[in-house]
């Protein structure tokens, strides 16, 4: 029989958990919090030396993390860093793609093929690729739950931005078809579509002050998301809470998709 947990239930006691593009931003808090929540937690990103400094952060906390480089782009990268969770913490259950990038604001016929190729690659290629290592660890482990982190720009769109919002519809389109290739075997598969969060990719894409004062005036709750904001819905996702969601697309984005 099932075991119904209790509402709002984020226990992620005895969980291991990889977090990719956990160096910075998102991730960053997203690992601390998942920590707290009691996951051990493998922080994964290019820059190995800011995941070290995080991950002795919440060691320091009394939380369980170590940290890995991997490089989403990259097959035998992202391989390597699953194995390295199995082999550091027994088990991989959990897994948090959050990894991803941006390109230049531009009109799609002045979008480089190079540019176009790269933002899918790592988008959505790191997507396919960290879940296509994790699955096999999950059923290893008699099962788990997955969150991609797509982007309202995975939902709706927005101009100028063409390869991002491919990228990101991919995702979705992706996480929904792992879903129920696995609904099965007790893997759930689930989104988080983030509205306008204070980090690089945001300050990056719009980079002067007055269009962060525009997308904050569009967005109804009138401000964007500092990054901790995410950290609630992709730990509820993670968690018991969410065991009979899978193939959804929770959108955290300040009412941004509800106008
Ligand atoms: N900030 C926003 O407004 C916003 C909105 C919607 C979606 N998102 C998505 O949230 C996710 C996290 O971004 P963020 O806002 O924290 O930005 P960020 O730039 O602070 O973090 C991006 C993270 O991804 C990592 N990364 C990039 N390329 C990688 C690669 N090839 N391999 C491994 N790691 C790589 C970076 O090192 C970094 O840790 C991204 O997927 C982004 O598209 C962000």
């Amino acid at each position: 029989m099932t075991t119904i947990p209790a509402p709002g239930h984020q226990d992620l006691s005895g969980r291991v958990c990889l977090v990719t593009g956990a160096s910075q931003g998102i991730g960053a808090a997203a690992s601390r919090h998942l920590a707290r929540c009691g996951a051990s937690v493998v922080l994964g990103a290019r820059k190995l030396d800011a995941c070290r400094e995080i991950a002795d952060g919440i060691v320091a906390e009394g939380g369980a993390a170590t940290a890995v480089r991997v490089d989403v782009a990259d097959d035998d990268s992202v391989r390597a860093a699953v194995e390295f969770a199995e082999q550091t913490f027994g088990a991989l259950h959990l897994a948090f793609n959050n990894a991803g990038t941006q390109g230049p604001s531009l009109p799609l016929h002045e979008q480089e093929p190079e540019e176009y190729a790269r933002i899918l690659d790592v988008n959505l290629g790191g997507v396919y690729r960290s879940m296509r290592h994790e699955i096999p660890a999950l059923l290893r482990a008699g099962g788990g739950a997955i969150v991609n982190t797509a982007s309202v720009g995975g939902v709706i769109v927005a101009p100028g931005i063409g390869p991002y919002c491919a990228s990101k519809h991919g995702v979705v389109g992706l996480s929904k078809s792992a879903a129920i290739d696995y609904a099965r075997q007790g893997i759930r598969i689930n989104v988080v579509a983030p509205g306008s969060v204070r980090t690089d990719i945001l300050t990056g894409w719009l980079d002067d002050p007055a269009a962060l004062e525009a997308m904050a005036e569009g967005t109804p709750q009138g401000r964007i998301a500092e990054p901790e904001e995410l950290s609630g819905v992709v730990a509820f996702l993670l968690s018991d809470a969410a065991s009979f969601i899978t193939g959804a697309v929770f959108t955290a984005d300040g009412g941004y998709t509800a106008v």
